[in-house]
C-alpha cells in the first residue's frame, strides 16, 4: 500500500509525517521545522520540501493551510503572508515536491481526523471542531459530512474578530489566567452555540494538550464540550485522509 503523507502548516511550525490511515495515527514520529518569516509561498514551499524529504516520501501528500482553501487555491490570509491570497497553493506544492498534492483548511483537516478516529467518532447531527491556536479554526460537520471553510474564528465578538479575543494566542498576548481566558472562550462558545446548536463541540489545537487547565472552568451548556483526542496530530492525519481520498 502507498503511504500517504500529511503536512500541517501553522503560523509557528510546519510538521509532517507518514500516516497510518487504518489506525488514524502517525506511522513515524513527526518532523517539524519552524515556519519561515516572512511566510512567503516560496519559503513555505521549500520548508515543506524539507519535511517531506526528511522521510524520503514518495506518494500523495495532503497539506493543511490556515486559510480558506477552495479547489486548492488559498483565498484568504488572516495570520499569514498576503502573497497567499488567490494563489494556486496545491499547484505550488505539487511542483515543489513533484508529488500529487491536496491542500485544505487546517481546522477542516483536524475536524476530519477527529470525526473519523477521535472525539467525534460515530457522532451524528451537528458537530463543531474548534482549534485554538494563533487563530481560532472551525470544522463544521453534519452527520459526519464536512461543511468546509466555515471560518468561525472571524465571527464578531464584542466588536472584534472573535479570534483576537479568545484564541490561545490572545491568552498569551494579554497575559490572561486560565480562568480569565475561560470566560472569553465561554462567550465565544455561547455565540457559536446560538448560531449552530451543535450536539458536540470538540476543542482542538495546541492548547488541547492542556485541556485539564481550562475545560473544567467552562460553564455547562447544551452541547457536550470535549477535548480533541488526536491532539496536535489531527491536522497531519486529516491532511493525509484528504490526500488518500483524492488519490
Ligand atoms: C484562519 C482560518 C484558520 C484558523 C486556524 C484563522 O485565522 O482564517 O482559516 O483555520 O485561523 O488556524
Amino acid at each position: 500500500m502507498t503511504t500517504v503523507f500529511g503536512v500541517d502548516i501553522g503560523g509557528s511550525g510546519i510538521k509532517g509525517a507518514p500516516v497510518d490511515l487504518a489506525r488514524g495515527e502517525l506511522a513515524e514520529e513527526r518532523y517539524k521545522v519552524l515556519t519561515p518569516h516572512p511566510a512567503s509561498p516560496e519559503a513555505v514551499a521549500s520548508a515543506v520540501c524539507e519535511v517531506v524529504r526528511h522521510f524520503g516520501h514518495q506518494g500523495p501528500v495532503g497539506l493543511t493551510f490556515p486559510a480558506v482553501v477552495v479547489g486548492g487555491h488559498t483565498r484568504t490570509a488572516a495570520n499569514v503572508d498576503q502573497g497567499w491570497v488567490g494563489l494556486d497553493a496545491q499547484e505550488l506544492f505539487r511542483q515543489a515536491l513533484d508529488l500529487p498534492t491536496v491542500v485544505l483548511n487546517d481546522a477542516d483537516a483536524a475536524g476530519l481526523a477527529e470525526i473519523t478516529y477521535g472525539a467525534g467518532r460515530d457522532q451524528g447531527g451537528v458537530v463543531l471542531v474548534l482549534t485554538f491556536g494563533t487563530g481560532i479554526g472551525s470544522g463544521l460537520f453534519v452527520d459526519g459530512v464536512l461543511v468546509p471553510n466555515t471560518e468561525l474564528g472571524h465571527l464578531e465578538l464584542r466588536g472584534k474578530d472573535a479570534e483576537r479575543r479568545a484564541s490561545a494566542a490572545a491568552r498569551e498576548r494579554h497575559d490572561l489566567s486560565w480562568a480569565e481566558w475561560a470566560v472569553r472562550v465561554d462567550e465565544y462558545l455561547d455565540l457559536v452555540e446560538r448560531l449552530f446548536s451543535p450536539q458536540l463541540i470538540v476543542i482542538g489545537g495546541g492548547v488541547s494538550r492542556k485541556h485539564e487547565k481550562f475545560l473544567p472552568l467552562l460553564k455547562q451548556r447544551e452541547a457536550a464540550v470535549v477535548p480533541a483526542r488526536l491532539r496536535n496530530d489531527a491536522g497531519i492525519v486529516g491532511a493525509a485522509m484528504a490526500a488518500a481520498k483524492a488519490g
